[in-house]
């Protein structure tokens, strides 16, 4: 069983009462729907909206609900999940709130999805909690159901020890992770700052070495039991995101966006959620900068940024917005000509073919976060990438900057890193953008979504309790 904040679809609710349900955005569910396609499961989540207990009828997904009103919304989802632990993981680049009727209301959900879980799950059921939303769930669903097998994966940032320690519930938080079996993060440094806290604030004996990567586990004794701690990199569909980059179809619509473009010589793009963590505005400064320098022509030169939008109550994600689209106005009011944007800006989710072609059609990708727990766009734009053309310019703070090394990498706040990095990718000679896209392919296409479950999940079973 996975248990998500989210169900992998979102509902969608017409003005003439329709319901329509659609893909949920983020990373979670890009990894997760095609790992329990592939096997039997069910899914215990959060349908988007308000008041919903309406389960959706998914091929081979049995769903369950979880219904949230409006004040648990703007407490548990918008309020402590996304203004208080988001910013708090991710380096503090917006400032946390801390609340104490928040956190209430985020210990009330948890218990909730626990409560869920626990009635439907089967004797002896291997239950996968998900993320920062649900970080309390695995205590509480051990209480309940001793006989389950609980692993948890976080899939943003574990942070630095010093930033966690500034959150007034961090013992709970701990303790609250400590009731699963296997603990799972991205990178081995999240999981080893994890184990010294499981020591520091619940004052369990944890091991001290450190850990690999999908080895060399961590561990923490817990009233007699054993918790393993490790790091999965997530990943995505390789091998059919690689396939389906190759159909006519695809190949087509690439050729077409260029012409759509004005065929420009290089198409940059960005895809993202609209969220301060990307750094959509650090690449548009340094596209700026990089006009205004002439070193780049903007008679020949195309950013295209996909931004889907996400979180639009919170208030930092309001102010991040308006940021962003005047500087795509400052960009376009001083480079473009009537009809040739210089940026093309699309504040909507794309449907997943045209985002492929998008990718197909792009020169340069531009994955510049200030700080993500892996950012599956890069290996995304590295999967649809057979014929070895185009570059990747990517964040020294994403996870996927650990596996992708032959990447053009940079520190997002050093903008004259970035400038130079965006320049050298425009102007790689091709044969050195080959030799460096099949090396990032190889690692991309050998580490699939399904080998990041299959490792999770034997070390679970393998787990002794
Ligand atoms: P996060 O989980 O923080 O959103 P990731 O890069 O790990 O970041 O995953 C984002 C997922 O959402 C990817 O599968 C990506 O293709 C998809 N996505 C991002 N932006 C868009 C967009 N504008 N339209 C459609 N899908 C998008
Ligand atoms: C990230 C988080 C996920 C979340 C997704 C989309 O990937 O790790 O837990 O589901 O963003 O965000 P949202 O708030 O819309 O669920």
């Amino acid at each position: 069983m996975v248990v998500a904040n989210r169900l992998p679809v979102d509902k969608e609710v017409l003005p003439d009462d329709e319901v329509r349900w659609k893909r949920s955005p983020g990373g979670l569910v890009t990894a997760l729907e095609p790992v329990l396609r592939s096997h039997t499961g069910a899914w215990v989540g959060w349908s988007g909206v308000p008041d919903s207990q309406d389960d959706p009828d998914i091929d081979g997904l049995e769903i369950r609900a979880v219904p949230l009103s409006s004040t648990e919304i703007a407490e548990y989802y918008e309020g402590f999940s996304n203004g208080t632990l988001w910013p708090l993981y991710h380096d503090v680049i917006a400032k946390p709130q801390y609340h104490r009727e928040w956190w209430n209301t985020y210990v009330a959900v948890n218990e909730r999805f626990a409560k869920a879980t626990a009635d439907v799950a089967g004797h002896g059921a291997l239950v996968w909690v998900q993320d920062y939303q649900l970080q309390l769930v695995p205590k509480m669903l051990r209480e309940l159901r001793p006989d389950l097998k609980i692993g948890f994966f976080l899939h943003i940032p574990f942070p630095p020890v010093e930033l966690f320690m500034q959150l007034p519930w961090r013992a709970e938080i701990v303790n609250g992770l400590l009731g699963a079996d296997l603990i799972g993060f991205h990178l081995p440094e999240g999981a080893e700052n994890f184990l010294y806290l499981a020591n520091r604030l619940g004052g369990h004996h944890a091991s001290r070495r450190s850990v690999g990567v999908r080895s060399r586990f961590g561990s923490v004794e817990v009233d007699g039991r054993t918790v393993t701690v490790g790091a999965f990199p997530i990943s995505i569909a390789a091998g059919e995101i690689d396939a389906a980059s190759k159909t006519r179809e695809i190949r087509r619509r690439a050729r077409e966006i260029r012409k759509e473009l004005g065929s420009p010589s290089t198409i940059l793009l960005g895809v993202d959620r609209l969220d301060y963590t990307k750094g959509i505005d650090v690449r548009l400064k340094a596209f700026l900068e990089l006009l205004e320098e002439q070193r780049l022509d903007p008679h020949e030169t195309v950013l295209v940024q996909l931004a889907t939008p996400s979180r639009e109550r919170v208030e930092s994600y309001v102010a991040m917005r308006s940021e962003i689209e005047q500087l795509v106005g400052h960009i376009n009011g001083t480079f473009a000509e009537v009809g040739q944007p210089v940026v093309q800006y699309l504040n909507r989710p794309i449907p997943r073919d045209e985002l492929l072609a998008f990718f197909v059609a792009a020169d340069v990708m531009l994955v510049t976060p200030l700080r993500d727990g892996m950012n599956l766009v890069a290996k995304e734009y590295v999967g649809c990438r057979s014929d070895l053309g185009g570059a990747l310019v990517l964040s020294e703070f994403t996870g996927a900057a650990a596996e992708l090394k032959q990447a053009y990498q940079a520190n997002p706040y050093d903008m004259e890193g970035v400038k130079d990095a965006i320049e050298a990718a425009v102007k790689q000679p091709a044969e050195d953008g080959r030799v460096r896209m099949r090396a990032m392919r190889r690692q991309v296409l050998t580490h699939d979504v399904e080998r990041w479950a299959k490792s999770f999940l034997d070390a679970l079973k393998d787990t002794a309790n």
